[in-house]
């Protein structure tokens, strides 16, 4: 038996589209930061047919099926089935990343339970792809780049690279959301008028934010994040039928957080498929963030530093 540990991660510059005639290739470049406060911790081993739980409840869906066939592909071994237990330490499905960490575990563990080496962490990055694009990056630590079109994401800081760096995640449900983010990119490329454009911008804002981790400059990146994911959710707003995750709360959030901004505060959110919104800010700043939004919050706002790569335990 094997088992693993991996953290979400949350895109600063986001993945959102996917290029045809490859399984889960990312449309856009996207920059992400792991997570580590939060957490999925996963147990495999090999068994005659495939089972996935997540949080006790039986998980195996056609695309978990799918995912083990990947596995199996990968590591030469066509003959064995997995069982897989996995558990989140936050809300699942709704919006805070639980795909990102957890095919990134499952892939880490179902890989050491067929006894074949994990050392090669682009080879693994390639195959959580399989399960789910995010998933990609949540195999490294620290601050990941993932290039448009490509296979594999790659390490562009580790986890020490900006110590001072928060991340509060502001749960406004912990309900699942109502489209899964497969659905909802499919429907933006397929009848947003604004997609092009917004694949087209992507670009400019990978290379903004990569230049503002190098120089560890919060309100640069915080722009660059604020242009990435409301161009995003421009794209789900003007598909046919619309995509709207966002509740009154969030809305509110993004309102107060303007106002600590206003009163010389660093603190950028982004916001992903679902209604929840992450605060970007430092350390000395993440108090003013949660009690600035804690009453909107469904479960107690949570603070994190950011995280190491997925690893076995
Ligand atoms: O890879 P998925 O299906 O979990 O999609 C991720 C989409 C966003 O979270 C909205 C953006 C991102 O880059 O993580």
């Amino acid at each position: 038996m094997s088992r693993a540990v991996a953290h979400p991660s949350l895109a600063l510059v986001k993945y959102w589209g996917k290029v045809s005639g490859g399984v889960n290739l990312p449309a856009t470049g996207s920059v992400a930061v792991s997570l580590e406060a939060l957490a999925t911790e996963t147990e495999v081993s090999v068994a005659a047919s495939d089972r996935l739980e997540i949080n006790g409840d039986d998980a195996t869906t056609d695309a978990a099926r799918r995912f083990f066939d990947a596995v199996r592909t990968f590591c030469g071994r066509e003959e064995i089935g997995f069982h897989a237990r996995s558990s989140n330490s936050f809300p699942t499905g709704a919006g805070l990343a639980s795909s990102a960490s957890g095919y990134a575990a499952l892939a880490l563990a179902s890989v050491a339970a067929a006894d074949r080496p994990v050392h090669n962490r682009p080879a693994l990055s390639a195959l959580a792809r399989a399960g789910s694009g995010s998933a990609s990056r949540s195999v490294f630590g620290g601050f990941v780049l993932w290039r448009a079109g490509a296979e594999a994401a790659q390490q562009i800081h580790d986890e020490q690279w900006w110590p001072d760096l928060r991340i509060v995640a502001v749960p406004m449900t912990t309900a699942a959301k109502p489209v899964g983010s497969r659905e909802a990119m499919q429907r933006a490329r397929g009848t947003s008028p604004y997609y092009n454009t917004w694949v087209n911008d992507a670009p400019r804002l990978v290379e903004e934010a990569q230049r503002a981790l190098t120089a560890r400059d919060i309100e640069r990146l915080g722009r660059a994040m604020q242009q990435s994911y409301l161009a995003m959710f421009a794209t789900m707003f003007t598909s046919r039928p619309p995509v709207i995750y966002w509740l009154p709360s969030s809305v509110e959030a993004l309102h107060r957080l303007d106002a600590l901004r206003r009163d010389g505060i660093a603190a950028w959110e982004t916001m992903d498929a679902g209604p929840q919104i992450k605060v970007v800010t430092l350390a000395s700043s993440a108090d003013a963030v949660v009690d600035a939004l804690g009453d909107l919050a469904a479960v107690p706002p949570i603070v994190s530093r950011v995280g190491g790569p997925a690893r076995l335990v």
